[in-house]
């Protein structure tokens, strides 16, 4: 089989998406749309593939860097244009085919992308055309056929802003895929004038082209029409994260995890959750999360970049950018920021919000605690209203309670700060000084009794 080349079309301005960022680099389910085409070709296995560039080139080549070559297109004066800028790059295939891709699409799937180069090797036709019937053709290039049966073939394709009211109606469209032969597709490059409505080079105009040399063009129609989607503004945005949503939602079900409410369930792309975890109503797993087996998450719980051990349960809770064991209990209305390290068996209860700590295997954080630039030792408990108090108005300084030391309730400590091994912090103490190990620290006001009070009338 030849060596298997594409090129992916992403040099426009993108301005219908109103943004000071790269269409391409706008993400769907958490990742630029741009990667999901590149991760389609590779699942396509696509050796080669070469990625026109334009605005803000450098930004979009930062992103597929080490799996796709970029060729730049200095001015964006069409799809057409846009992969005259490939040539070069293609000048050491005398022959074969090329797959031709928009960046925009990010549903396409890899096993399409296979299909389409079968078809096309098949067929052994000059261009293989990835089209799709939809209920709402608007904006798309429409797919001009002539003849008699199912699929006569095609003579043409017509943008939108060209179109008569009868080719409107056309409900067949083109996807921006294709399988190009390429000693075609050269030839029919060489000709490409820009004559059009829009003053652009469209790469469409070469079905035309090859048409009137009297070559065929074939087509695939896709079996699922939601794989065309283009997006050229945000409510496109919108309405292909729903569809990669409810894909990502599918893949985890069948991968057995329990999703009691998919409408209320966001899981990014690049998350991994073991079987038989439960996610209640309510659960956004963004970034890269790696969750264990067994868990049961939610209701109301978003976590961001973070692992999970097995048999953990997290409710109500925020979770950036950590790592918590297995069998820990989390939540309800934890807060649990970034850089935190959970040993197992740990619990962190209601109202506490820890930063940059780390808490060893059954230490138990239950209620009302900010514990920040910590470290909390095996077995310790903190008591409600423990406040590591580790910012001096310039630096942070760490507190550190070690193994099996008791933090009494409503304690403040002020870092730096170190509480021995097994000892014990009266409740209400401001600690300022190291707890050796084994001793008891108090650090309160005494109490007085003030006798028959009330009867004195001072009340
Ligand atoms: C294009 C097709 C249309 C098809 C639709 C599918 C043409 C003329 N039209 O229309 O038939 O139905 O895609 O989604 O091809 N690009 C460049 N350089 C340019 C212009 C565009 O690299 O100068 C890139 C864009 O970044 C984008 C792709 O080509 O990834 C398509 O361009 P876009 O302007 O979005 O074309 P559509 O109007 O969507
Ligand atoms: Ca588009």
């Amino acid at each position: 089989m030849d060596k298997s080349v594409a090129v992916v079309l992403a040099a426009g301005m993108g301005t219908r998406m109103k943004s000071d960022v790269p269409k391409m680099l706008h993400p769907v389910c958490g990742k630029p749309m741009l990667l999901y085409v590149v991760d389609a070709l590779e699942e396509a296995k696509t050796e080669r593939i070469i990625t026109v560039l334009g605005h803000e080139a450098g930004r979009v080549q930062e992103i597929i860097r080490g799996r796709s070559e970029s060729v730049p297109q200095l001015e964006p004066l069409g799809t057409g244009h846009a992969l005259i800028q490939a040539l070069p790059a293609l000048e050491a295939y005398e022959e074969g085919d090329c797959l031709v891709l928009c960046g925009d699409t990010p549903l396409i799937r890899g096993e399409t992308l296979r299909d389409l180069r079968y078809a096309h090797r098949e067929a052994g036709a000059a261009a293989t055309l990835l089209t799709a019937r939809l209920m709402d053709p608007f904006g798309y290039g429409r797919v001009i056929r002539e003849g008699r049966g199912e699929n006569p073939p095609i003579i043409d394709i017509v943008e939108e802003r060209d179109a008569t009211p009868q080719i409107k109606q056309i409900r067949e469209i083109n996807t921006g895929a294709y399988c190009f032969d390429l000693r075609y597709l050269k030839e029919g490059l060489a000709s490409l004038k820009p004559a059009n409505a829009q003053g652009e080079y469209y790469l469409t105009d070469l079905i035309r082209y090859l048409v009137g040399r009297g070559l065929r063009t074939e087509s695939l129609v896709l079996a699922d029409p939601g794989e065309a989607m283009g997006v050229n503004d945000r409510a496109q945005l919108a309405e292909a994260e729903a569809r990669m949503r409810r894909r990502i939602l599918r893949r985890h079900m069948l991968e057995g995890v329990t999703i009691r409410d998919p409408e209320s369930t966001y899981i990014d792309d690049g998350v991994s959750i073991g079987s038989d975890t439960v996610l209640e109503p309510g659960v956004i797993l963004s970034g890269r999360c790696v969750i264990g087996r067994r868990c049961q998450i939610g209701p109301w719980v978003r976590m961001s970049g973070s692992r999970l051990g097995d048999d953990t349960v997290v409710t109500q809770a925020a979770i950036m950018e950590s790592e918590v064991g297995g069998h820990c209990v989390i939540g309800p209305y934890s807060y649990i920021r970034p850089e935190t390290v959970l040993s197992d068996y740990v619990k962190i209860g209601d109202f506490v919000e820890l930063k940059k700590t780390t808490v060893a295997a059954g230490a138990k954080i239950p209620h009302l605690s900010y514990v920040g630039d910590s470290t909390v030792g095996s077995r310790v408990n903190v008591g409600a209203g423990t406040i590591t108090c580790n910012y001096d108005g310039k630096d942070k300084h760490a507190t550190v309670f070690e193994d099996d030391s008791f933090i009494g309730s409503n304690s403040n400590f002020v870092a730096p700060v170190r509480v021995g091994k097994g000892a014990y912090v009266g409740a209400g103490s401001t600690i300022t000084k190291d707890v050796p190990p084994g001793s008891l620290a108090v650090a309160r006001g005494k109490q007085k009794i003030i006798e028959h009070w009330h009867q004195n009338g001072k009340d």
